[in-house]
């Protein structure tokens, strides 16, 4: 049986993940793990942070910290808030753990005796007064171009040409402002990407019409362009060390042990638990198992050029990504998201403004999947109130309400079931495979959109059976219709687990008869019959709260979001 392993683009530990960060992998990421366990598949959901670099060190040194750390605390800040949004991972770790380090040098070790790693000497900036080397992206001066004086060393935002920091005119540190730059020559490992390009677009090609447009796309155009050699090793502290002689003092780049971090962080999880949990089974001859990666957009070429080149260059059978969620940009109404200006939503902020499955409900109906989409307030408390508590909420309170009113706590009996029940059968069928068959493709909007449909489907059944009316005169068939009602609800709560996994567990309190969040078997003429007449339930509070207009303004401007 088919295993599946699925990974979400690891956070930077340096910067406090926003709504944007939540909805462009870790969510997503979790709704599909939780989907999949819900058909009883065997998963491993696996994410971390992503601790090295040049970031992670400048944090440090700005909060007067030791980078280990330093860390450690933001790696905690983050689980924290994941935990807060229950994200299911099987296991969280680091990428700077020894499990990694022992994963990224056994690689490492196999490029170098496979003839996949040289030696080349490059030109880098050093600043004196920073006493570091910069990254391009911490370089700033005028763009040769365009004449924009706040260029960055690695791209100018207003030309969008690419640079090299050496291009820029009036170079400066973007750290100190110094001005006092040097061009170093300084000797790097590359990785010899240009001799696997072959094998890689061998591999790439047999993707076609498997990955989705955006990731296919995105791997076709690095390939069309031609693959260059790949520095993988830096001038920095804070890393791990290279163990390769002539190259001791220098750290391996993130991004070739971040992706590895993957890996890494599965030998964390297998070793918390060694008598049960063996990482190989995942990830070295296991053709077993089938990787679902989500990331956002921008890590696409890392994903599908060279990280499968570095698991390539080895010769060893490391498991590949099967399936690659790309996910385009959330951006904020009120501009770019940002800690320190207040600007945006950021996850600790959310979790104190409203539960954790309003904002998974909202990020995942409007999940940036073919486009980038836009957060808003007004957007959001309209979602919430029309979706959450006109459609989902009401359906549940006037069924349980009428059921209180007309027998008491327990379910009435279903009698003899009319061409409505009939209908409402055939439709639930309808949906219930369009949600399916969405989420298999991990189409999450239109999955989304067939779960709102099914709870609207409830509404119009009750709203054209009439109970309130035939109960007065038929209470053998008033009960078979709130019978069906509530077995309505029961599929609601399983259909929402994956998406609203608190509110699916309030919804199954309601039945004091347990019933399992499993996927629902059968047709609907089956299974919106497992609730049997006479089993008690317990009345509850609203499920939901809507979000008020005085709200909406005031959350507007703690947010920082104008129109
Ligand atoms: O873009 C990012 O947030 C990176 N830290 C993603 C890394 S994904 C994987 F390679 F670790
Ligand atoms: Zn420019």
């Amino acid at each position: 049986m088919t295993k599946h392993l699925i990974t979400s683009a690891l956070p930077y530990v340096n910067g406090l993940p926003h709504l944007g960060h939540l909805v462009g992998c870790l969510l997503p990421a979790d709704v599909y793990a939780r989907y999949l366990r819900q058909k009883g598949e065997e998963v491993l959901f696996i994410c971390g942070t992503d601790e090295h670099g040049t970031p992670s060190e400048v944090g440090a040194d700005r909060e007067g910290m030791d980078v280990v750390d330093y860390c450690k605390k933001y790696h905690d800040l983050h689980v924290q808030m994941y935990q807060g949004f229950n994200l299911s991972f099987d296991y969280f770790g680091r990428t700077s753990s020894d499990q990694n380090k022992e994963i990224v040098y056994r690689i490492f070790k196999a490029l170098d005796q496979n003839g996949l790693i040289t030696e080349r000497t490059t030109k880098q900036v050093y600043s004196p007064d920073d006493e570091r080397y910069l990254p391009d992206s911490y370089v700033m001066g005028t763009c040769p171009h365009c004449g924009y004086d706040k260029a960055k060393g690695d791209q100018c935002e207003h030309c969008t040409k690419v640079l090299d920091p050496t291009d820029l005119i009036h170079p400066k540190s973007v750290l100190s402002g110094s001005s006092n730059i040097e061009i170093r020559e300084t000797k790097h490992l590359f990785l010899e990407l240009p001799k696997l390009e072959k094998e890689l677009a061998l591999w790439i090609e047999t993707k076609k019409g498997l990955w989705p447009d955006i990731a296919y796309s995105i791997a076709c155009k690095w390939l069309k362009e031609g693959l260059q050699e790949r520095g993988i090793t830096r001038d920095l502290k804070w890393g791990f060390s290279v163990p390769k002689d002539g190259f001791n003092d220098k750290v391996f780049y993130v991004w070739f042990d971040a992706p590895i971090g993957y890996i890494g962080i599965t030998k964390q999880w297998a070793d918390e638990c060694p008598e049960s949990r063996n990482w190989e089974t995942w990830w070295l001859n296991a053709p077993d198992v089938r990787h679902t990666e989500f990331m956002g957009k921008d890590n696409i070429p890392f994903h599908t050029i060279s990280f499968p080149a570095t698991l390539k260059g080895t010769g060893e059978e490391w498991t590949q990504v099967a399936f690659l969620k790309g996910m385009n940009y959330l951006n904020y109404a009120g501009g770019k998201f940002s800690k320190s200006a207040h600007r945006g939503v950021f996850l600790d902020d959310a979790l104190t403004e409203f539960p954790a499955d309003y904002w998974r409900y909202w990020l995942m109906a409007n999940a940036p999947e073919s486009d980038d989409s836009s957060f808003s307030f007004d957007l959001f408390a309209g979602t919430v109130n029309k979706d959450l508590n006109d459609v989902l909420g009401n359906f549940i309170n006037r069924v349980l309400k009428m059921i209180g009113n007309n027998f008491g706590n327990t379910v009435p009996s279903l009698g003899p079931v009319t061409e409505e029940e009939e209908n409402l059968y055939a439709e639930t069928d309808r949906l219930v495979h369009l949600y399916g068959d969405a989420m298999n493709r991990l189409e999450f909007r239109k999955a989304i959109s067939a779960l709102r449909e099914l709870w609207v489907l409830g509404n119009n059944y009750i709203a054209k059976t009439e109970p309130w009316k035939v109960l007065k005169t038929n209470s053998t068939y008033g009960g078979t219709i709130l019978n069906t009602a509530m077995n309505l609800i029961l599929l609601y709560a399983k259909l929402s687990a994956p998406v609203m996994p608190e509110t699916a567990a309030k919804i199954q309190a309601l039945f004091l008869t347990n019933h399992a969040l499993d996927w629902p078997t059968g047709t609907a003429a089956d299974y919106l019959k497992t609730i049997r007449g006479g089993e008690p339930f317990a009345l509850t509070e609203p499920l939901f709260k809507k979000i008020l207009p005085e709200q909406v303004t005031e959350l507007k401007l703690k947010y920082k979001e104008t129109e």
